[in-house]
């Protein structure tokens, strides 16, 4: 058959499909540091990191010349037919930064994947077939992810079945129950005690898995005592710990992992993403070596996993993470970030929690109703979330309503930058609320 030049190429020009939802209508140019630059000329500071990735800032200029160094050298050597240096480099670097007995790692491309492949690896470890997550988690968007992933109907409804064995316990979420944080804990793991007992073995329990914070659940720390129980209790019961550390690792929160705000806790299995390679795509998975001997060879890789480029960017972005001190520097402006807002909230009516772990903020809308109720205000978050974009500011939404705004700027962010934000913010503030007064729209 004659293929024609007609049938080949067309007139045809495609769209982005109606499935995506653009959160801002900014289109870069370029970017540096905390900015990002429009093609409209605008500035914007991004407080958004490309949903917590861009790490080390965009483009930083060392992690620019290892990319473009390696893109010289070599760009795809499959990692599970050859091996290269950044590869190599990477995972004895990783070593370093790794809880203390998680000595064995290998790679994937997303955070979905290595989830994916830590359930993987937890059943097999265990021979045993049930997941329990926690309400509000969220582990990505492939189907298996979607299925351990509560942090919103939209992330798992209309393309069911999802998979079995994944079992939902109740997050300690003090400020959605009305309750302070140690009442929610021991609610959280006496919930947990009851559904080992009365639905999900934990004969029968591969896996307990959590993130540090919470992140499209809302930016919601995990409070240590509840990591503590969860540790406690997969020891008890031969439980493998998962530690989804996609949003919350990479000194984001002011510490390397977000786990390490829980005293005495280590995961068996962690997972990472996002941060590691400053916007080039890489995951790892990192447990004991006794624990990944469990698993049998082969039952790991991919076609992309441990990517050249990405290893060598993610090389260089922990070298800058050392180098420049980023992890104190996320505590510090986070610490900066979070007190800001704290200042500003009460000005506005309509915000009804701050909170937040180093570079992670959170800032939750809420709207009173005629019985004396606060509920959930997705309108007013969605609002502010418009209107920052318009002084200036990139941010996002998340929670399973919808209604809270969170803030991720980059470890680099200044203290002018973090300052310059929060004006930004409370200029949005301002707009949506119709100035300083107590929640009006
Ligand atoms: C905690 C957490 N886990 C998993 C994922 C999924 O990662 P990816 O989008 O790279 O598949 C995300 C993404 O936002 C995440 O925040």
């Amino acid at each position: 058959m004659t293929v024609t030049a007609e049938s080949t190429w067309t007139q045809q020009t495609a769209t982005l499909s109606p499935a995506l939802k653009q959160a801002t209508p900014v289109v870069v140019d370029h970017a540096l540091g905390s900015w990002i630059h429009g093609t409209d000329g605008n500035d914007y500071l991004d407080f958004t990191t490309g949903i917590g990735v861009t790490s080390t800032g965009h483009c930083h200029p060392r992690v620019v010349a290892a990319a473009q160094d390696q893109c010289a050298k070599i760009i795809h050597a499959q990692y599970t037919t050859v091996m290269h240096p950044p590869l190599l480099e990477l995972t004895e670097k990783l070593g370093h930064v790794l809880p203390l007995g998680l000595d064995s790692v290998f790679y994937a491309n997303s955070g979905s994947e290595a989830v994916e492949a830590a359930i993987r690896l937890a059943r097999m470890a265990t021979a045993r077939p049930n997941i329990v997550v926690f309400q509000g988690g969220f582990h990505g968007r492939t189907v298996a992810a979607a299925s351990l992933t509560t942090a919103g109907t939209k992330f798992s409804a209309g393309f069911s079945p999802l998979m079995a064995g994944v079992h939902m316990s109740p997050f300690p979420y003090a400020y959605r129950y009305g309750w302070d944080t140690d009442t929610a804990v021991d609610f959280a793991l006496r919930e947990l005690d009851y559904l080992l007992q009365s639905r999900v073995a934990p004969n029968d329990t591969a896996a307990f898995l959590i993130e540090p914070v919470l992140g499209d659940g809302g930016y919601l720390p995990t409070p240590p005592r509840f990591l503590q129980g969860l540790r406690e209790r997969a020891d008890r019961h031969g439980v493998v710990l998962i530690l989804d550390e996609v949003q919350a690792g990479f000194g984001r929160t002011g510490k390397f992992w977000g786990h390490q705000h829980a005293a005495g806790v280590t995961p068996d299995i962690l997972i990472t993403a996002k941060g590691l390679a400053s916007g080039f795509p890489i995951s790892a998975i990192a447990a004991p070596t006794e624990l990944m001997s469990k698993a049998w060879p082969g039952s790991q890789g991919g076609t992309y996993g441990g990517n050249a480029v990405a290893a060598a960017a993610a090389v260089a972005t922990i070298d800058v993470i050392h180098d420049e001190n980023l992890v104190d520097n996320a505590r510090i402006r986070g610490d900066q970030m979070l007190d800001g807002l704290r200042e500003i909230a009460p000005r506005f009516g309509g915000i009804g929690d701050v909170r937040g772990l180093g570079l992670m903020a959170g800032i939750e809308f809420v709207a009173d109703t005629d019985d004396g109720t606060r509920v959930p205000d997705a309108a007013a978050a969605a609002a502010v979330q418009q209107a920052t974009t318009r002084h200036g500011l990139l941010t996002l939404t998340c929670g399973p309503a919808g209604n809270v705004v969170r803030l991720i700027p980059a470890l680099v962010v200044t203290e002018d930058e973090i300052a310059m934000g929060l004006d930004r913010f409370a200029a949005a503030l301002t707009e949506v609320f119709s100035g300083d007064t107590l929640g009006q729209r």
